[in-house]
């Protein structure tokens, strides 16, 4: 119910990409949002207004000149009652009225009617690659992005109309996330995070190897809630399946050599580090090239183990960390006692911020609870969602950040 609570005016402009908003409305409904349809007179020639009022529960607004509301003035009363208008489709024609001020049917009414202090304009542009690379398409939506306009991205891929290239509309889910990131407080605008996540995976031979239970859910949440707080996100990860979240860049590793080269590398130009990786702490010595055979005799083979580089105390200790350009996070699964080794073990990483939680309790769940232990004590944060989890250590990490990493 990431929504609950928030009025959402859906508007409809003329296109294809209107069979996509039907399921955009019913995942606004999913999270608990309240939503108003509104749709031009092109929009009903792709999806009927009976369609978008099943699954709005709302009478859709398609005409300025309904006798039906009482004032006569839909365009005030719902751009008025408003948390958000999204435009999802935005054709091009659209955009163009939007971008000159024109108002000769209800949705651009709306829009330019709506108050710009508080009600956002989220924009989802769709059209074809040719329309939307059109000088003239670039120049509007610069400009509606300069009025205060957001506008969203568009997809890469086939079109309707069978070329390919940009300018299909985002998917819905996509356009839900995008939706929620836009409603976070941007915390972390401007910073660079790097966040480390999932087990790593040593191998034995070309088809075994040793690896542990993180499921990497909590590492990819707080990626996911460092970039809605405004944040570039890179996400070095070890084998999950997990979907990126929207906007972050994900470098897939293996092992934890691997690991630390990828850390390593988008270390340089990152504010944060949070090392939430479930890191092997010991790799095969000699992994065989070729798969180890059993010989018939029942001898067991013998394997050897070297020590992992402990990448964050790598990175912890790194000449950006010392400076204070680089701040460090450190996790720390405990099955017991988790104040007193969460203390132990932010001193010998030696990071200002280190979050402990119960590992057997979290492993592979949706849900966990954290302690966070710095300088000045520890704050529990109560068992919640790890996304919402993700966004209070993102709160909690954006107040702690020294000067020098600004
Ligand atoms: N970590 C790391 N590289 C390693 C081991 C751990 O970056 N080789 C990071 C983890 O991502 C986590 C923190 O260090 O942020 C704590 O890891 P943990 O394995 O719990 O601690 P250890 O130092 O291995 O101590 P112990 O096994 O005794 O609990």
């Amino acid at each position: 119910m990431e929504l609950a609570g928030k009025h959402i005016v859906l508007g409809l402009s003329g296109g294809v990409a209107c069979y996509k908003s039907a399921e955009f409305c019913r995942l606004l409904v999913k999270a608990g949002a309240t939503v108003q349809v509104v749709m031009t007179e092109a929009a009903t020639e792709f999806i009927t207004p009976v369609t978008m009022q099943a699954l709005s529960g709302r009478v859709v607004c398609t005409s300025q000149w309904d006798a039906a509301t009482p004032n006569n003035m839909p365009h005030i009363n719902l751009g008025r009652e408003a948390d958000a208008i999204v435009i999802a489709p935005c054709s091009a024609d659209f955009a163009a009225r939007l971008a000159t001020g024109r108002a000769d049917e209800v949705l651009s009414l709306m829009c330019l009617a709506r108050p710009r202090d508080t009600v956002p304009l989220l924009l989802a542009p769709a059209m074809n690659r040719e329309m939307w690379t059109h000088p003239a398409t670039q120049r509007n939506f610069a400009q509606l992005q300069a009025d205060g306009a957001h506008v969203l991205g568009v997809g890469f891929g086939e079109q309707a109309c069978g070329e390919t290239g940009d300018g299909r509309m985002l998917e819905p889910s996509e356009l839900l996330d995008d939706l929620i990131a836009f409603f976070q407080p941007k915390l972390l605008a401007g910073r660079s995070v790097l966040v480390s996540a999932g087990p790593t995976f040593e191998a034995i031979d070309p088809v075994r190897g040793i690896t542990n239970l993180s499921s990497g859910k909590m590492g990819f949440a707080i990626a996911r809630a460092a970039r809605e707080a405004g944040a570039d996100v890179t996400l070095v990860a070890g084998p999950v399946a997990l979907a990126t979240p929207r906007g972050v860049r994900r470098i897939d590793v293996r092992s934890a050599v691997e690991m630390l080269a990828a850390c390593e590398e988008y270390a340089q130009g990152a504010s944060v580090f949070v090392a939430t990786a479930a890191v092997a702490d010991w790799r095969v010595a000699q992994a065989s090239d070729q798969k180890i055979k059993k010989d018939g005799s029942g001898a067991t083979p013998t394997l050897n183990f070297v020590e992992n580089p402990d990448i964050l105390a790598t990175l912890a200790a790194s000449a950006r960390a010392r400076s204070g350009s680089l701040y460090c996070v450190g996790f720390a699964a405990e099955s017991h006692d988790l104040l007193a080794h969460a203390t132990a073990k932010r001193a010998r990483k030696n990071v200002p911020l280190l979050v402990g939680n119960i590992g057997p309790a979290t492993f592979g769940q949706d849900d966990n609870a954290l302690l966070l232990v710095d300088a000045q004590g520890a704050t529990e944060l109560p068992r919640a969602s790890k996304l919402s989890l993700a966004r209070q250590l993102v709160a909690a990490i954006a107040g702690r950040l020294p000067a020098a990493t600004r």
